[in-house]
């Protein structure tokens, strides 16, 4: 199944079928998929029949799961996408700190040039004015499922590939374009459930299969990469850090504020926190995803001596294609290996 969902990085789309082969190995009903960012994992297993519980500390990637694991009324939110579609844009919060150009100082060449700000002014009224309507939307399955709409929607024409930190200097054909707003991928099966927060706070610790996706390195701080979506989805005008080429939200100005993006981030954590990740669950597999990207935060023999503490430890690795930039950008990497480490209890 192509499930719509957001660009990510890291994004585990093209491995669905490497991870459903270690879930088929052994006998699985719940599936906890720790680390959700785009939803996908957590979509592809409720669409296989399993039991799917999902966690992510950042709150548009539980709005993701939510509507994947939870579902919500078609009609209703075809009514109400078609309605979404038909409304004239109002400037609100979004527009005016997100659309037209900025002039400002380029680092670098050292002069005041104007550069765009994510979004054509026309899209971002859509923006605002499809947000609020969501506002007003009662039930919270249907309202997920529209905000949703609009976060994928609002992606589609915004001026960069890769992350919302920075953007195009000039304006991409996709950001010219008129913004559609489409129903997300209904998926169907047992109900699941999704935890927010950290995910050394879930509360239920039993599994079949856990499966573990952390951030990799610190270099890739997802609460600023995907700021727009959180600001999306929790639609609470942020106070914003102007001086970044997309407007900031400062609570994700994490270096200004002397702060960390939190636990696997930290280069002086790392080793703690990814051992006290392994030892956490009480599951009959737990299947650690990790790449050999040259900037991570831990290596892989510190991960093997972690994991081969917690069980009978396998190591597999797989070829993948990390990077979502586009054609005309630099790379920094294009074919990186991704292990699986698997872990079975003794
Ligand atoms: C590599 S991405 C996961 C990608 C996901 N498997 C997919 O296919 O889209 C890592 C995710 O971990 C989340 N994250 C980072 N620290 C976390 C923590 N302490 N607890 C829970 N989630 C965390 C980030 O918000 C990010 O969405």
């Amino acid at each position: 199944m192509n499930f719509k969902t957001v660009a990510y990085k890291g994004s585990k789309r093209k491995l669905l079928k490497d991870i459903q082969e270690l879930v088929e190995e052994i006998e699985v009903d719940t599936f906890l998929d720790g680390f959700s960012g785009s939803g996908i994992v957590s979509a592809h297993f409720r669409n296989e029949g399993y039991e799917v519980f999902a966690n992510d500390k950042m709150p548009s990637c539980n709005l993701y799961s939510k509507v994947f694991l939870n579902g919500y009324n078609k009609q209703n939110v075809e009514n109400h996408i078609k309605h979404i579609n038909k409304l004239k844009g109002t400037k609100g919060w979004f527009t005016v700190n997100y659309s037209g150009e900025v002039k400002r100082k380029i680092k670098g060449i050292n002069k005041i040039e104007s550069r765009p700000l994510g979004f054509i002014k026309k899209n971002a009224m859509k923006i605002d004015a499809a947000r609020e309507y969501a506002e007003t939307i009662k039930d919270s399955k249907d309202k997920d499922a529209v905000v949703f709409s609009i976060v994928l929607a609002m992606n589609k024409v915004f001026n960069n590939s890769n992350d919302q930190k920075s953007c195009f200097k000039e304006w991409m054909d996709k950001s010219k374009k008129d913004i559609i707003f489409e129903e997300p991928t209904y998926v169907t099966g047992k109900q699941g459930q999704v935890f927010s927060g950290d995910v050394l706070s879930i509360s239920r610790k039993n599994y079949d299969f856990v499966y573990l996706d952390p951030p990799y390195t610190n270099g890739v701080l997802y609460d600023s990469c995907y700021h727009l979506n959180d600001s999306l989805v929790l639609w609470n005008q942020p106070v914003l850090d102007k001086t970044y080429a997309i407007p900031r939200p400062t609570r994700v100005t994490f270096r200004k504020n002397k702060t960390t993006a939190g636990k696997f981030y930290s280069r002086v954590t790392a080793e703690k926190d990814f051992k006290n990740l392994i030892n956490y669950f009480d599951a009959k597999r737990i299947v650690l995803s990790y790449s050999d990207a040259p900037r991570n935060i831990l290596k892989k023999e510190d991960l093997i001596n972690i994991c081969k503490k917690a069980g009978d430890l396998k190591l597999i690795e797989r070829k993948h294609k990390i990077c979502t930039q586009s054609k005309k950008q630099k790379k920094i990497s294009n074919e990186l290996k991704e292990f699986f480490f698997i872990i079975d209890k003794k």
